[in-house]
C-alpha cells in the first residue's frame, strides 16, 4: 500500500494506492463516518464489475449503503444526470455529516464531486477511481463539474475529496485501449516536470501495460505525488496548475474535431498533444530536437497514438483546428495559452506563440511530411 498526502490545510486528504481497496474499503472509510451509512454513485459498467464487492464489504462491517447507478459515458456529465443525482441524494436523506462515494472513472468522479460541492452547500465525498486516467488525474485535486451545451467542463466547482482510494486491481478490467489512454496522462507527468520519471517509464512502461501491479502502483503513486505537489502550490489554477494541461490545448481541439467520439479518447488526445507541444517547442528553438523524437519514440513503443495520422478518419484543416483551440476555456483575452518545454521534465506556460507556427506544425502532420 502506498499513500500520498495532499497537504491543503483544513482540506487535506490522503490518496491510498494498492490492491484490494474496493473489497477492503471499510477500514479507510469507517473512520470518516459520523453514522454507519454511505451513499454510492456509480455507472452501469462499473456497477457490474465492482459495486457488489464494495457494498458487501461495507455492509458486512455494519455500514448500510444506498446506491445510484447512472448510464456509462460522457453524456452522463450533464445537467439532467446532475439533477437526478442531487435529487436522489436528498431523497436518501444524505446530510452534511455523511459521505458520498464516487465509484467510477472521470465522468462519475466529476459529476459526483460537483453534486457533493453543492448539496446542502457542501458535503464530503470519497473518490474511488476505476480508470487509470481517473486514478492519476481527475480524482485528485478537487476539480469537479459537468459539461454544458457550450463546451466541456464549463460548469463546476473546486471541491476536494475527503479521501481517494485507488484500487490497482481494477486496472485489470480495463481494455488495453482505455489503459493506454490513461497512460497518456501518466507520461504527461514525466514530460512536464520529472525527467527521471519519464526515464523510468521508458524502462517500465511495457511491463506496466502488460499488468505488472507493482509498476502500476508506483506509476500511480508518482503521478499522484506530482499532481499533489502542484495542487498544493496552486489549488485554483492561478499559475502552476496550468502545467497539468500539457498537451491539452491540442487535445481539446482534436476532441472537438472528432466530435468527442470513440475516434479519439481524451488520454489519446493528451498523448498526441504532448508530442505536438514538444515538436512545437523544438521548432521554436526552446528545446533540442532529441526531446520530441524521444517523446514520439516512447509513445510508439507503447503502441499508442502519437500523431495526427494515427486518428481514424479525416480531420479539419490546420486553420480550423487552431480556431477550435481558440474556443478553449483557458483562452485569456483571446490569447492562446500553450504549455511548452525547454526539455523533458521542463514545461512552462506561455502565450508567446505565433498562430502561423502552430498552423505550419499542424499542416506538416496533416500532409504527413513530418
Ligand atoms: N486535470 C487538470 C487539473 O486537475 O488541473
Amino acid at each position: 500500500m502506498k499513500t500520498v498526502d495532499v497537504n491543503l490545510g483544513e482540506r487535506a486528504y490522503q490518496i491510498h494506492i494498492g490492491s484490494g481497496l474496493i473489497a477492503n474499503a471499510t477500514g479507510f472509510i469507517a473512520p470518516l463516518l459520523k453514522r454507519q451509512r454511505v451513499a454510492i454513485v456509480t455507472d452501469e459498467n462499473v456497477a457490474t464489475l465492482h459495486l457488489n464487492t464494495l457494498v458487501e464489504g461495507l455492509e458486512g462491517a455494519g455500514i448500510s449503503t444506498a446506491s445510484l447507478t447512472l448510464p456509462a459515458g460522457e453524456s452522463t456529465k450533464s445537467w439532467p444526470h446532475f439533477e437526478r443525482t442531487v435529487e436522489w441524494l436528498l431523497s436518501e436523506k444524505i446530510e452534511r455529516r455523511d459521505i458520498v462515494i464516487a465509484l467510477g472513472g472521470g465522468v462519475i468522479g466529476d459529476l459526483v464531486g460537483f453534486a457533493a460541492a453543492v448539496l446542502r452547500r457542501g458535503i464530503r465525498f470519497v473518490q474511488m477511481p476505476t480508470s487509470l486516467l481517473a486514478q492519476v488525474d481527475s480524482s485528485v485535486g478537487g476539480k469537479t463539474g459537468i459539461n454544458a451545451p457550450h463546451g466541456k467542463n464549463l460548469i463546476g466547482a473546486f471541491h476536494q475529496p475527503s479521501m481517494v482510494l485507488a484500487d490497482i486491481d481494477v486496472l485489470d478490467t480495463l481494455t488495453p485501449r482505455d489503459f493506454l489512454a490513461g497512460y497518456g496522462e501518466v507520461v504527461k507527468y514525466g514530460l512536464l516536470g520529472n525527467e527521471a520519471f519519464f526515464e523510468w517509464l521508458e524502462e517500465h512502461g511495457p511491463a506496466l501495460a502488460k499488468g505488472d501491479k507493482e509498476a502500476r502502483a508506483e506509476a500511480v503513486r508518482i503521478s499522484c505525488q506530482m499532481k499533489a505537489d502542484i495542487v498544493e502550490r496552486d489549488e485554483t489554477e492561478q499559475g502552476d496548475r496550468a502545467l497539468l494541461n500539457l498537451g491539452h490545448t491540442f487535445c481539446h481541439a482534436l476532441e472537438a474535431a472528432t466530435g468527442y467520439s470513440d475516434r479519439l479518447l481524451h488520454g489519446e488526445g493528451v498523448a498526441i498533444g504532448c508530442a505536438l507541444a514538444f515538436d512545437l517547442s523544438a521548432r521554436m528553438g526552446l528545446c533540442a530536437q532529441e526531446a520530441p523524437s524521444r517523446v514520439a519514440q516512447h509513445l510508439s513503443a507503447m503502441g499508442m497514438k502519437s500523431q495526427l495520422s494515427d486518428i481514424d478518419g479525416a480531420l479539419p484543416s490546420a486553420e480550423a483546428l487552431v480556431d477550435l483551440m481558440a474556443q478553449d476555456k483557458k483562452v485569456v483575452d483571446g490569447q492562446l495559452r500553450f504549455i511548452l518545454a525547454r526539455g523533458i521534465g521542463q514545461a512552462f506556460v506561455t502565450s508567446d506563440v505565433e498562430r502561423a507556427d502552430v498552423v505550419t506544425l499542424l499542416n506538416d502532420y496533416l500532409s504527413d511530411t513530418v
